[in-house]
């Protein structure tokens, strides 16, 4: 399996380490995501002039399109602390009472990927969540009793990426929930064009353009793509980046016009060659990969479907003639005839 991290992973990486100068701080700073953004700024408006503590909000939606940014986005707009944490991060109850015993009036805390929290975690979360109260036992066997500390009002955030693995008394504890989806290419656009500005590049549109059509709908993976095309500017073309010099360093980069990495190319390129198109298992796919069957289903595999490259259906993968048109390939004759399923 590769070591390599994917340039197009929408996963966040360590190399992303300059992500925080160009996260947006206030919501009219978030571009893109209209609706959503529409959404928070009722919510925190009502909030604000309610004097309370915004309700609690849960974010869901594939990889690196600003939930974490978002979350901080709200705390600073409401002007309250954030806690920061994680559902694998919180192992035990004590754990969480600790958290939350130490948080302020309207204070924010952050819980990435909540579906990860254990069940006898979340039991604790309820009540703290709806009465802003901490059940806590002392003592053990027939004397131990429960006794109910109160706790001020907070708010939770949520992330998650798989909203299908929350259990539904959790989700039913949000006040607010909203799904990001995959960014507009113009948003993308705006977006590269604000961070260029801000890493001192003059943002040329044309340039801007070819990084954006790249970058999977993904503000992580065009930011990522921008600094890489940086550095090809900086040191084959003076700091010029336009059009050609964002094409060139992308070619090098093996990131073709559509954000098709090898390792994309490598999957369809089984289908449609060694297996005529189609059906074929994922387990097959990734021994002929050599890449583990979860990162071809989590990472390759929705880009792919969403371009309309690859279909999943109850016999097995198949690649699409839109696949064998944009690789150039033939294509197999079973892929022309229309099969019933
Ligand atoms: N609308 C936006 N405008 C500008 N930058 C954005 C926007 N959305 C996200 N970004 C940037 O994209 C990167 C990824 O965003 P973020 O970390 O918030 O994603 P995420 O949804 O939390 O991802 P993950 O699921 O991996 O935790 C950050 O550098 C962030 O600043
Ligand atoms: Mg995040």
């Amino acid at each position: 399996m590769s070591d390599t991290p994917r340039l197009v992973d929408p996963a966040p990486q360590t190399t992303d380490r300059s992500e925080p100068a160009l996260r947006p701080r206030k919501l009219d700073e978030l571009i893109g995501q209209k609706n959503v953004k529409e959404n928070l700024a009722i919510l925190l408006d009502a909030a604000r002039q309610r004097g309370e503590a915004l309700d609690h909000v849960l974010f869901y939606g594939p990889p690196g399109l600003g939930k974490t940014t978002l979350a901080h986005i709200l705390a600073n707009e409401m002007g309250v602390n954030i806690k920061v944490t994680a559902g694998p991060a919180i192992e035990r109850q004590g754990d969480l009472a600790a958290i939350l015993s130490n948080l302020n009036e309207g204070d924010v805390l952050f819980v990435d990927e909540i579906h990860r929290l254990g069940k006898a975690v979340e039991e604790v979360l309820y009540p703290a969540m709806e009465d802003y109260a901490l059940d806590i036992v002392i003592g053990k066997g027939p004397s131990a009793r429960a006794i109910r500390l109160k706790l001020p009002r907070f708010t939770v955030i949520g992330a998650t990426t798989r909203l299908a693995l929350l259990t539904a008394p959790l989700r039913a504890r949000f006040g607010a929930t909203f799904r990001l989806d995959y960014y507009e290419p113009e948003a993308i656009r705006a977006i590269l064009a604000r961070a260029a500005g801000e890493l001192g590049l003059q943002p040329d549109a044309e340039g801007m353009q070819e990084i954006a059509t790249r970058s999977r709908g993904t503000p992580r993976v065009a930011l990522r793509l921008l600094r890489r095309v940086r550095d090809y500017a900086e040191v084959r073309a003076n700091g010029q980046l336009n059009r050609a010099v964002a094409q060139q360093a992308l070619q090098l980069l093996e990131v073709d016009e559509l954000g098709l990495d090898e390792l994309d190319r490598r999957v369809l390129r089984v289908i449609i060659e060694k297996f005529s198109g189609g059906p074929v298992g994922l387990n097959t796919i990734s021994a002929a990969v050599s890449e583990e069957p979860d990162t071809i289903m989590d990472v390759v595999e929705p880009y792919l479907m969403q371009l309309g490259f690859l279909e999943r259906r109850a016999q097995g993968r198949h690649a699409t003639l839109a696949a064998c048109n944009h690789l150039g390939l033939p294509v197999p004759a079973q892929l022309n005839t229309p099969t019933l399923f």
